[in-house]
């Protein structure tokens, strides 16, 4: 059988996202596209997290699904001293211009890009995450504060992403996470996908929806 016309999502969104330096691939952008749209339909309407957000590539996927009344929040240490530097590192007005770039007409005041340690993130108290993505620090303590930050804003029915979970070269991303998943009855994996070309899996962790 013929495969459909990829669409826009390949055509028109994939170049979009693919001119912002990054790691984020085309298997993420298309599994971050199918849960992001699959809540909106479902009715599950909240802000938008992520940790670590470097020049803005997966954060402009979450910008491209952002709805009325959502807001993103972004933070990363950007020009912070890291254990483990990143190079090239952007402003946080350089990833407004990557975003608004990617998505437009995508409202200012509706995206938050904090220049900050994760551990030193504040939300505001109305903060209600549908979707949340972690990929900053990889070390097993900051993973573990990572996630205690998402689901303490995530809603039921909201979903967060892990990135390089089983990567064999952070050994603390599994470890933060495992442990995570033993302590909280209330999270179930969604998903457990391999990327192409990828050595470690983006875990997706779903908050059940009759938890409060
Ligand atoms: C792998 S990059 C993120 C890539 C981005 N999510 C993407 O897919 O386009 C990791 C980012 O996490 C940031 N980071 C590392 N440790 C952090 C920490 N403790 N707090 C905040 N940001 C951190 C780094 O500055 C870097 O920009």
């Amino acid at each position: 059988m013929a495969l459909p016309n990829p669409g826009p999502l390949l055509t028109g969104v994939a170049p979009r996202v693919g001119a912002i330096p990054g790691w984020f691939n085309l298997d993420d952008l298309a599994h971050f596209s199918l849960v992001l749209s699959t809540q909106t339909t479902s009715g599950i309407h909240g802000d938008l997290l992520e940790i670590g957000c470097y020049h803005g590539r997966s954060a402009a996927v979450l910008a491209m699904h952002l709805q009325a009344d959502e807001r993103l929040f972004l933070a990363d240490a950007f020009d912070l001293p890291l254990d483990d530097p990143y190079g090239d590192t952007p402003t946080p007005e350089q990833v407004w211009q990557n975003l608004a770039n990617a998505v437009p007409n995508l409202p200012r005041e509706r995206v938050s890009i904090k220049r900050a340690y994760s551990n030193n993130v504040q939300l505001p108290p109305d903060t209600r995450v549908r979707f949340a993505h972690i990929d900053g620090g990889h070390d097993a303590a900051t993973v573990r504060a990572d996630l205690a930050l998402c689901a303490r804003y995530l809603m039921p029915g909201g979903v967060m992403a892990i990135d390089d979970y089983a990567h064999p070269q952070y050994p603390g991303v599994t470890e933060a996470v495992n442990e995570f998943l033993d302590s909280q009855a209330s999270f179930h994996i969604l998903a457990d996908l391999n990327r192409s070309g990828a050595l470690g899996r983006k875990l997706y962790l779903a908050r059940m929806r009759e938890a409060a």
